[in-house]
């Protein structure tokens, strides 16, 4: 079935992007640092470790960015938030049982490439003296290509990193002007080839598509340009567009942007073209060459989209990182100096966080694995939960029952997201959320 301009609109209505269910804005102050002590030290002798390091700053801000992060043009208070993180990753190892094995590490932000080489070497040193991290772990971190240098490069590759994603967005000049980042193709592919030349080889580039004055065509002259660096991966997100909550991007000129059709057709484009230069198409925005990890792992979603990190438990460490347990999630402060605060009283930093029902673990498996695999197995839910997950079973049902648009379709073993639906998945996966009430504003679906 075609997609009617009618039938694009009313399916991509505003969704959350389920990199976690139940959502983060539904988290509460019922999750305090006694809590999340708990939850750690509760940990099973033999669970595996996923490491998240936040670096919620970067020399200047862009106007859509969305991310939690502030500019600061002085190093000082970047310095003091590396001692702080010190503090944070001893204390938590204090708590944990010895020993665990952690298979993945990942530092993002903000920009961790703001991070001075001696920075970087004391960070990654007390991840090593505190945790028993694997040999093969995987190592990725976020760059901004503006702000990194060979000193930087080098710290780390000998610190292990062995996988960085570079931001991008477009490459287009007017676009870079309407967005406040302007980053040329021959700086990031010297960046790249920096990189490559110190034996970090994994390269994830991020695009967004939907940004002001964006196009078709001009997009179609950055993905050209994003081939000639050769990434393993590449990440197209959408647009999330929320100046009500996100202040930079009061900045943007609304009436610059793609509308929903314009939007429908730049992901139809990313789809198609990236698909036919060789890269396979993972979850709703990433796509890996089929030699890369992402391509041939089971897929997970998570606070950093799409992984192959199968790690137990995620712990979150800095100024709002959020950790997930088997007992549900925990957020620290989201400011630095409330983070900063708590841990100088020598106390955790959580601030929020949730406590999962069995009600929301099968939940989040429906929704993780919709979003992961377009299609859901009954044979697998009821082998991982039971007879619980019943009423889940008997949505699912009437989301088939109910779609007369084409996007799901029943197999042999539940239901299957069409090609079609496919752009929609976000809009399909909110069937299966008890906590949406429309209390919270959320991007367009697609
Ligand atoms: C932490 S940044 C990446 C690393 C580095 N700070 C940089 O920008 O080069 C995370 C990514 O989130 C994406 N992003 C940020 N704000 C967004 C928004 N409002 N909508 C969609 N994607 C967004 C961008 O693709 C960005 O590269
Ligand atoms: S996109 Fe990256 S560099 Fe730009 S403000 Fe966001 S985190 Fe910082």
């Amino acid at each position: 079935m075609a997609a009617s301009a009618e039938l694009i609109e009313r399916h991509a209505r505003p969704a959350p992007r389920y990199t976690s269910y139940p959502t983060a804005n539904h988290f509460t102050a019922a999750i305090d640092a006694d809590r999340y002590e708990d939850w750690l030290s509760a940990l099973p002798r033999d669970t595996s470790l996923s490491l998240y390091v936040h670096i919620p700053f970067c020399e200047t801000l862009c106007f859509y960015c969305a991310c939690s992060t502030k500019a600061s043009r002085r190093y000082e208070p970047v310095k003091r938030y590396v001692e702080a993180l010190g503090e944070e990753i001893s204390m938590v190892a204090s708590l944990l049982p010895p020993q665990l094995p952690v298979t993945h590490i990942h530092w993002g932000g903000g920009s961790p490439s703001i991070l001075a080489p001696e920075d970087i070497r004391q960070l990654a040193g007390a991840l090593n003296r505190n945790y028993a991290i694997t040999e093969g772990a995987e190592f990725a971190v976020e760059i901004d290509p503006r702000n990194i240098t060979s000193e930087k490069v080098e710290a780390f590759a000998e610190t292990g990193v062995n996988r960085v994603s570079l931001g991008v967005q477009d490459f287009d000049p007017r676009v870079q002007t309407a967005i406040g980042r302007e980053q040329s193709f021959e700086l990031t592919h010297d960046v790249v080839a920096r990189f490559r030349d110190e034996g970090i080889g994994s390269i994830n580039i991020d695009l967004v598509y939907g940004l002001p004055h964006q196009t078709v065509e001009s997009l179609r002259r950055t993905i050209e340009q994003v081939m000639l660096l050769k990434p393993d991966r590449i990440a197209a997100f959408g647009y999330a567009h929320l100046p009500q909550r996100v202040r930079p991007q009061r900045l943007i000129d609304a009436t610059a942007l793609p509308g929903t059709c314009a939007r429908f057709e730049q992901s139809a484009l990313i789809v198609s073209t990236l698909e036919n230069a060789g890269y396979r198409r993972i979850g709703i925005d990433h796509f890996a060459r089929s030699a890369d990890g992402l391509a041939q792992k089971p897929l997970r979603r998570n606070f950093q989209g799409y992984t192959s990190d199968a790690a137990d438990a995620l712990i979150g460490f800095g100024a709002s990182a959020i950790g997930k347990l088997a007992g549900g999630y925990a957020q620290n402060a989201v400011s630095t100096p409330d983070y900063e605060r708590r841990l100088a009283a020598g106390r955790l930093a959580t601030a929020r966080g949730i406590a999962l029902s069995q009600e929301d673990r099968i939940r989040a498996y429906v929704i993780e694995r919709l979003m992961c695999d377009f299609r859901l197995s009954t044979r697998d839910l009821v082998a991982n939960f039971g007879e619980a997950a019943r009423p889940v079973l008997n949505v699912a049902a009437s989301v088939v029952g109910r779609d007369d648009d084409g996007l799901v379709a029943v197999t042999d073993d539940g239901l299957e997201i069409t090609d079609l639906g496919r752009h929609f998945v976000r809009s399909i996966c909110t069937r299966f959320d008890s906590y949406l009430d429309g209390s919270a504003t959320h991007s367009v679906a697609i």
